[in-house]
């Protein structure tokens, strides 16, 4: 059980050195990893972020598991309300342990399936009422601030939609809320109504928050094994502090990405798993390392405007819309490929042959053969156009290993962040838009914000291209 780094082709050895890193400038580079993990570690002892503490968990894992035993067989539907970190890290869980929609098993109230409302299109949220049973859905309305419009609205809808067919004491006990335990509106809202609420640390931000009731309250109401999650990202926890960086896959991971990153400017990463269950997971890392590693200013407050941007595609598939710009295209991106070693179905091909020799190589042969085929393939014919990519592979796709992936992407991110000098865990740069719009929709307090967006229009106004 265990998640395998393959960095062979970063290395200059293999995609030149215009490209690829040379083992000196790892050796060289070696003491600003181990000091990242110093200064992260030193962070943690200060209870300033507490993702790595979240896997181990026991009290809280058993009250979530006893909850949702207290609830099953009762609903056929979880409905997440949540956006960003709040809404990513259960899809990327039940993405990866239930499959991709629209292929998942038929729900039922015994295998519910999870609707996750992370948008406020008018049109999607009609259509995702109108596909559930309020007798039998469950609502998980879930923002760390308490006070995010999209989900706030959302849940608006959702909350009097539950009410208008099973009036106000039904609903109330077919919602669990996640929030912040001292702060927020939501949490206030849940408080009066008398709701169960599950509570967020404060030190733990919206995109490091899957292991937190965040992921695990929907993920266990859908039936997912959390505590095998759990199991995973403990282990995975374990070897990230680990110095030996041959140990330990999120330091050497981080160290090799930030060096290809910042000396062989590799500005762009294409996360490319090549398992449908992972399509998730790749979105939930494209918003943890843009928010986490895109930022203005280093710690000392000097401008410094870094960032690296993740783009998610997913193999084979993406061979024929994206590999021509990958191969061909400006050399500027590092690939991540996500592997797994053993695959829950085979895919038998037919072994009978058709006489048609586009369909009779393939006879006898299977569908996981001809997907990691296609990966090597894709990650030689990259190669040899000097393109660095590197490997990361998981034993098998189960809750052990999602968890220990999950967490060392997490680790990876903070170590790359304490490596560039910059504040990993904050979102500065989505402030002002959230301000205009607060100040758009008429939130009292918002008039500075309202003045500075007309001042705005009017200049648009004035312009013409
Ligand atoms: O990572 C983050 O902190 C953000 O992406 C938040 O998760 C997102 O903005 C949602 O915030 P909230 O949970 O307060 O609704």
């Amino acid at each position: 059980m265990a998640i395998h780094f393959d960095p062979t082709n970063l290395s200059a050895a293999m995609v030149g050195e215009k490209h690829g890193l040379t083992p000196q400038e790892v050796a060289a580079a070696k003491p600003a990893a181990l000091a990242a993990l110093a200064g992260f570690q030193k962070s943690v002892e200060k209870d300033a972020y507490g993702f790595p503490h979240l896997p181990f968990q026991a009290k809280l894992i058993q009250k979530i598991k006893a909850y949702a035993k207290s609830v099953a067989g009762k609903y056929d539907t979880v409905c997440v309300v949540g956006i960003g970190g709040s809404a990513l890290g259960a899809w990327a869980l039940d993405c990866g342990l239930r499959g991709p929609h629209p292929v998942q098993a038929a729900f039922s109230t015994k295998n519910p399936r999870m609707v996750i409302l992370d948008n406020v299109d008018p049109v999607f949220i009609q259509s995702a009422l109108e596909s559930m049973n309020p007798a039998k859905t469950l609502v998980v309305p879930i923002a760390k601030s308490g006070a995010t419009a999209e989900t706030m609205s959302a849940f608006l809808i959702v909350h009097d939609w539950l009410k208008a067919k099973l009036g106000g004491k039904k609903a109330a006990a077919q919602i669990a809320v996640v929030t912040s335990e001292a702060t927020g509106d939501l949490k206030a809202f849940a408080v009066r109504n008398k709701l169960v609420t599950f509570h967020i640390p404060g030190n733990v931000g919206g995109r490091f928050s899957v292991l937190s009731a965040v992921g695990l309250v929907p993920a266990a109401l859908a039936g997912l094994d959390i505590a095998a999650v759990c199991k995973g990202a403990a282990a995975m926890t374990k070897l990230s502090w680990a110095e030996d960086l041959e140990e330990n896959v999120a330091l050497k991971s981080a160290l090799l990405h930030w060096l290809i990153w910042t000396k062989r400017k590799k500005t762009i990463q294409v996360a490319f798993p090549y398992a449908n269950r992972l399509w998730g997971a790749a979105f939930w890392f494209r918003q943890l390392w843009a928010e986490s590693l895109g930022k203005a200013q280093n710690r000392k407050g000097h401008v410094v405007n870094v960032g690296q941007t993740p783009i998610a595609a997913l193999g084979a598939t993406d061979q024929h819309s994206q590999v021509q710009l990958y191969r061909e295209g400006p050399n500027d991106k590092v690939y991540s490929f996500w592997a797994v070693r053993k695959w829950a179905a085979a895919g038998k091909i037919p072994k009978a042959k058709t006489g048609f020799d586009s369909f009779d190589y393939l006879a006898g042969r299977t569908l996981a053969e001809l997907i990691d085929f296609e990966r090597l393939a894709t990650a030689a014919s990259l190669t040899s156009a000097q393109r660095p990519n590197c490997t990361f592979t998981l034993d098998k796709m189960d809750a052990w290993h999602l968890g220990a992936f999950l967490q060392m992407f997490e680790f990876q991110t903070a170590f790359i962040g304490e490596m560039l000098g910059i504040d990993a865990f904050n979102q500065p740069g989505v402030e002002l838009g959230k301000h205009y719009t607060f100040a758009l929709m008429g939130r009292k307090g918002y008039d500075e914000y309202k003045a500075s967006y007309d001042a705005y229009e009017s200049k648009r106004a004035g312009v013409k291209l």
